[in-house]
């Protein structure tokens, strides 16, 4: 006997990719849904930065982008910083220097961005096949003339805490157009014997050549604009990521033709690094041409539950949708009979709030919840047992070996769900930077609702609005209120009688 209709629905359901670089460009480009105005502001020809936590969508978003690209007639270039240069591991080789290592990525970098160009240049309905050929001859010959330099000091220790400090100096002379970058390291590590090592070693970007060459492959393509998409910023290692930054500021942000948008991690990006004589190595979000625009924002849908609902129940019919029509006869049409047909009352609309807002977590329990659930509509304790799951199997391990972070969400876990009954709180700006904060929210464990809100009894201090991950409490009979309901309110006033100092938690009160 073949499978029930129902299991069909669930089987669906577990077969949703987990991560966007799985499926192809054609079938991203149908399933993206678009969170408010994200599409729009997405294609602008804006250099952006695009934030985002893990699962959030940044590499659909990339992709559904230069799909869109594409059949306007512009060129799009998606590059994922993971998979490129040969040597494995090489840019995190500590045997190796700064610079040798900074040479590398920014010669692999430019020679991976050739590359995806002479697929286009052999492509059809290319502006000018010659001259952009040409063109990138100079930019593989730019490429190979790309060196980092600077004076690299260290020094270790025997057994104890030692310190390592390096400056790469970048400067830009107007007549010889090389480049000496500036930056300082610390860290500590556990040494066995003590060495000191004093050496300059230099760092040249001869960047002319290099614009030069970008500025031929623009008017090759004939009008037809180049995107330049960069994916999984946050790969590269952090010390390196000022040069490459500084390498975009330079060379390309400045190209007419040109937009480049990348995707990155927030908490594990460094795009700038300041020197000691003023001045930055990297990009200055916001000043340099280039914005920011965060995700998890956008996914931010508050009180507005239905809002939820909606760009959750569209995400899982657009990615069951295909495979369904394969599978059964008469499947859902829209998502509203999707979500009838698959889920139980009140199961879909749990499934949204222990999502948070997170398309990956999302697709991960709706499998899980629906392994559950058999041949059977997918319940209510369906959805939680699964999120519990995930969350025990995911979320809580990646801050496993991280005992502050751990330490820091069991005692807010006490504090907001235990003693305060809610879901939500408050911390004072300067407590919300706390790394162990941060830690939590990168680790999807604590989610923004509200950044910067204003007490106006003291105008001078600034909150941030959080909430608790749903898998911190799924378990508990009772659920936690929106105490801070205001919190998740469209408009995310603060009633008058509040006291925020009083509403808020104080960190170092904990215990
Ligand atoms: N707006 C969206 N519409 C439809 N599906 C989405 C959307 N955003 C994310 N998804 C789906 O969620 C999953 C995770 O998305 P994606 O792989 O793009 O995340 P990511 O932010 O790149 O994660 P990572 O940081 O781990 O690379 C994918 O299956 C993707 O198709
Ligand atoms: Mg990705």
């Amino acid at each position: 006997m073949g499978l029930s209709r129902q299991a069909h629905l669930n089987q669906a359901l577990m077969g949703i990719p987990r991560r966007a670089e799985g499926a192809d460009r054609s079938t991203l480009a149908m399933t993206f849904v678009s969170a408010g105005s994200f599409s729009a502001m997405l294609h602008s020809t804006d250099h952006q930065i695009l934030y985002g936590r893990r699962g959030t969508g940044k590499t659909h978003a990339l992709l559904y982008l230069s799909n869109l690209i594409e059949r306007t007639g512009d060129v799009a270039v998606y590059l994922d910083l993971r998979t490129i240069g040969s040597a494995e591991g090489m840019y995190t080789d500590s045997n190796l220097s700064p610079t040798v290592r900074g040479t590398h990525l920014l010669v692999d970098t430019l020679e991976a961005i050739q590359d995806e160009l002479l697929a286009v240049a052999f492509g059809p309905e290319i502006g000018d096949q010659n001259a952009l050929l040409l063109a990138l001859d100079a930019l593989a010959e730019a490429a190979t003339a790309v060196e980092v330099v600077g004076e690299v000091e260290q020094e270790t220790t025997l057994g104890g805490s030692a310190g390592s400090s390096g400056g790469i100096e970048l400067s830009v002379s107007p007549n010889a157009p090389n480049a000496r970058v500036s930056a300082s390291r610390h860290e500590s590590v556990a040494a066995q014997s003590r060495s000191r090592r004093t050496g300059v070693e230099r760092h040249h970007v001869v960047f002319g050549p290099l614009s030069r060459a970008l500025r031929g492959i623009t008017s090759a393509l004939g009008g037809a604009r180049l995107w330049l998409l960069l994916d999984e910023w946050s790969s590269v290692p952090l010390d390196l990521q000022p040069l490459l930054a500084d390498l975009l500021r330079r060379a390309v942000l400045p190209t007419p033709g040109v937009t480049v948008k990348f995707a990155a991690v927030e908490r594990r990006s460094r795009l700038r690094q300041s020197s000691l004589n003023g001045d930055y190595v990297g990009i200055e979000v916001g000043a340099d041409a280039a914005s920011a625009v965060n995700l998890d924002d956008h996914m931010i849908f508050g009180n507005a539950r239905s809002r939820a609902q909606e760009f959750f129940g569209q995400l899982f019919h657009n990615h069951t949708s295909a495979r369904l029509a394969k599978m059964i006869y008469d499947p859902p049409p829209d998502p509203d009979s999707f979500i009838e047909a698959t889920f139980r009352p009140n199961a879909f609309s749990e499934l949204v709030r222990a999502a948070e807002g997170v398309p990956r977590d999302a697709i991960n329990i709706a499998a899980l919840a629906a392994q559950h659930a058999r041949n059977e509509p997918i319940g209510l304790s369906d959805v939680r047992r699964a999120a519990r799951d995930w969350y025990l199997r995911d979320k809580q391990t990646a801050i496993n070996a991280n005992e502050p972070s751990r330490r820091m969400l069991r005692l807010l876990i006490d504090e907001v769900v235990g003693r305060r009954r809610s879901r939500t709180f408050l911390l004072d700006q300067l407590d919300a930077r706390h790394a162990t904060i941060d830690e939590l929210y990168d680790a999807r464990l604590l989610h923004v609702l509200q950044r910067g809100i204003v007490d106006s009894k003291s105008p001078g201090t600034l909150y941030d609005g959080f909430a608790i991950d749903y898998g911190c409490y799924v378990d508990l009979h009772v659920r936690p209120r929106d105490r801070g309901g205001w919190l998740n309110s469209p408009r995310g006033v603060p009633p008058d009688e509040l006291s925020l100092v009083k509403a808020a938690i104080d960190l170092a009160t904990l215990v």
